[in-house]
C-alpha cells in the first residue's frame, strides 16, 4: 500500500516540512509544528498552482526602470503620519498591533474619520464589534461622517464582495484574527487562514491602490497572536507600546517597505480618543519626587529626544536571586550587574534586582545604561540621587562608559526641562549651560553619583 502523503507546517512563521520535527528550523519556536490534514493540502497544491499559472516574468535591465513615485496622503494625525515615513501610501498594506484595549480600535477609526472628512469613501470592517458599537465609538471620536461606511463581517468573501461592489479609497480590518475564509478548510488564526486573508488583501490593496491597515493583536510576550507570516507579507508593521494605566501610548514602526523604522509616534488617551500629543516634556518623570532607587536619562525616540525615569529595586535575596526587567533588555541587565560586581565588588550576587522604565516605555538603545547603574547603586545604598542630574552612556562589557549619539540634542533637551546638570560619557563638542561631569569608566560613577 502506498504511504499517505504527509506534510506539517510550523504555526508560527508558516515553514513547510514532510516530516514532524519539535523545534522549528526557520523561526525556532518550540512544538509549532502541526500536521496538516489531506484538505489542507489539497488546498495549498490549489493556490500554489494558481499563483504560478499567474506569473508573468520578464527581467528587465535596472537602466530601463522607471522609479516610483509615491504621492503620500495624510491620515490627519501627525504622529501617524510620522511613523508611516510621511503619510499613507497609496496600495501600501500596514499592520497595527498591540494588547488589547491599548487603542488601535480607537486610532483607526478616528483616522477612518479624518479621511472620510476630506472626501475618500472609507471602509471600515469590524469582526469584532457591532456597527452600532463602532457607531457609539464614532460618537465620541467625533468620527462621523457620511463617506464613513461600516461592515460587521467575518467572512472574508462577504469583505470582498464589498470592497468590488463599491469604490473605497481607505480600507480597515478590525481585525486579522477574527476574519476567516471558507475557501481555507483551516481554523480562524492559523497559519493557513491568515495567510490566504493577508494575501487576498494584499492582491486588493495592490491591484486597486487603496491602502488597507490590519489590525492584529499581541500576546503578552509582545508578539502577534497567531502566524509570524503575517508580518513577513505586509509593507509596515507598527506596534502600540505603552501602559494602559498611562494615558501615553507610543506607536513604533518595525518594518516599513516605504520609510524608516526609527520614527516613534506618540499619542494620548482621553475620553475623546487618542491625540497627537502636544508635548512629550515632563510626561515620563517627576523631578519633585525622586527617590531612592530612580534615575534620570533621557533617550532618543526617532529624533525626539524625550526624558525619562528609570527605577531599580536591590533586595536581599532568600532564595536563588532573581533578576527581572520591565521596558529593558533582561540581557543588558545581567551584564550591568556581573560588571558591578567585578569593577565595583558590589556582593550583588546575594540581591534580588527588579529594573523599571516608567510610562510603560521600551527602551532601545544602549544610551540609558548609565542610568541603570545609578538607580541600582541608589537603591543597593538606599540614598535617593540628586534631582538635578541626568545619566547618560553606554556601558561596555570592559567597563568602559561609551559616548551616545546626538549628545548635544539631549543636552538641549535637559537644559529646556531646567535641569542643571549630566554625568555624561565625554566632554560635550558644543558648549553648554549644563555643568557636566565626565565618567567615562563605570567606576568612575561613584565619584558623581550623588552630586
Ligand atoms: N466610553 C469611553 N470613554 C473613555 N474611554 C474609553 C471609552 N471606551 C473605551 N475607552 C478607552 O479606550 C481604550 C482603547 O480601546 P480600543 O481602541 O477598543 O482598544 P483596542 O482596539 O486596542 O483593543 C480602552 O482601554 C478604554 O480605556
Ligand atoms: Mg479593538
Amino acid at each position: 500500500m502506498a504511504r499517505k502523503k504527509t506534510l506539517f507546517e510550523c504555526q508560527a512563521c508558516g515553514f513547510q516540512t514532510p516530516r514532524w520535527m519539535g523545534k522549528c528550523p526557520s523561526c525556532g519556536e518550540w512544538e509549532s509544528i502541526v500536521e496538516l490534514s489531506t484538505e489542507q493540502i489539497e488546498f495549498l497544491k490549489k493556490t500554489s498552482g494558481t499563483a504560478k499559472a499567474t506569473l508573468s516574468g520578464k527581467a528587465k535591465p535596472i537602466t530601463e526602470v522607471g522609479e516610483d513615485n509615491i504621492t503620500r496622503s495624510t491620515s490627519g494625525s501627525r504622529e501617524l503620519d510620522l511613523v508611516l515615513g510621511g503619510g499613507i501610501v497609496p496600495g501600501s498594506l500596514t499592520l497595527i498591533g498591540g494588547s488589547p484595549g491599548i487603542g488601535k480600535s480607537t486610532l483607526l477609526l478616528k483616522i477612518a474619520g479624518n479621511l472620510a472628512r476630506s472626501g475618500t469613501r472609507v471602509l471600515y470592517v469590524s469582526g469584532e464589534e457591532s456597527a452600532g458599537q463602532i457607531k457609539l465609538r464614532a460618537n465620541r471620536l467625533e468620527a462621523n461622517h457620511d463617506h464613513l461606511y461600516l461592515l460587521s463581517e467575518i467572512n472574508l468573501q462577504a469583505v470582498l464582495n464589498e470592497i468590488a461592489a463599491e469604490t473605497y479609497g481607505f480600507i480597515v480590518i478590525d481585525s486579522i484574527q477574527t476574519l476567516y475564509s471558507d475557501e481555507t478548510p483551516s481554523a480562524p488564526g492559523s497559519v493557513t487562514q491568515v495567510r490566504t486573508i493577508t494575501f487576498e488583501l494584499m492582491r486588493i490593496a495592490k491591484s486597486l491602490q487603496i491602502p488597507i491597515f490590519i489590525i492584529g493583536h499581541i500576546t503578552k510576550d509582545g508578539s502577534i497572536a497567531g502566524p509570524r507570516v503575517l508580518e513577513h507579507m505586509v509593507d509596515t508593521v507598527l506596534y502600540f507600546e505603552g501602559d494602559t494605566n498611562s494615558e501615553l501610548r507610543l506607536l513604533r514602526g518595525f518594518k516599513n517597505r516605504f520609510g524608516s523604522t526609527n520614527e516613534v509616534g506618540i499619542f494620548e488617551m482621553n475620553a475623546s480618543g487618542l491625540h497627537d500629543a502636544q508635548s512629550m516634556a515632563g510626561r515620563f518623570f517627576d523631578k519633585e519626587k525622586l527617590q531612592a532607587g530612580s534615575a534620570l536619562t533621557v533617550i532618543m525616540e526617532g529624533s525626539r529626544p524625550i526624558i525619562i525615569e528609570v527605577q531599580a529595586l536591590v533586595a536581599e535575596a532568600h532564595a536563588h536571586p532573581k533578576r527581572s526587567s520591565t521596558g529593558y533588555d533582561n540581557n543588558r541587565l545581567g551584564m550591568l550587574l556581573a560588571l558591578l560586581e567585578k569593577k565595583l565588588d558590589l556582593p550583588l550576587g546575594t540581591y534580588d534586582v527588579y529594573v523599571n522604565i516608567s510610562g510603560g516605555i521600551k527602551i532601545t538603545e544602549p544610551s540609558a545604561d548609565l542610568a541603570i547603574i545609578a538607580a541600582i547603586l541608589s537603591s543597593y545604598r538606599d540614598r535617593p540621587l540628586s534631582a538635578q542630574t541626568l545619566f547618560l552612556g553606554e556601558v561596555s562589557l570592559t567597563g568602559e562608559v561609551r559616548e551616545v549619539s546626538a549628545l548635544s540634542q539631549r543636552l538641549r533637551e535637559i537644559h529646556a526641562q531646567g535641569f542643571a546638570k549630566a554625568i555624561v560619557p565625554e566632554k560635550p563638542i558644543e558648549e553648554t549651560p549644563i555643568k557636566c561631569y565626565v565618567a567615562d569608566e563605570v567606576a568612575k560613577i561613584v565619584e558623581w553619583i550623588f552630586v
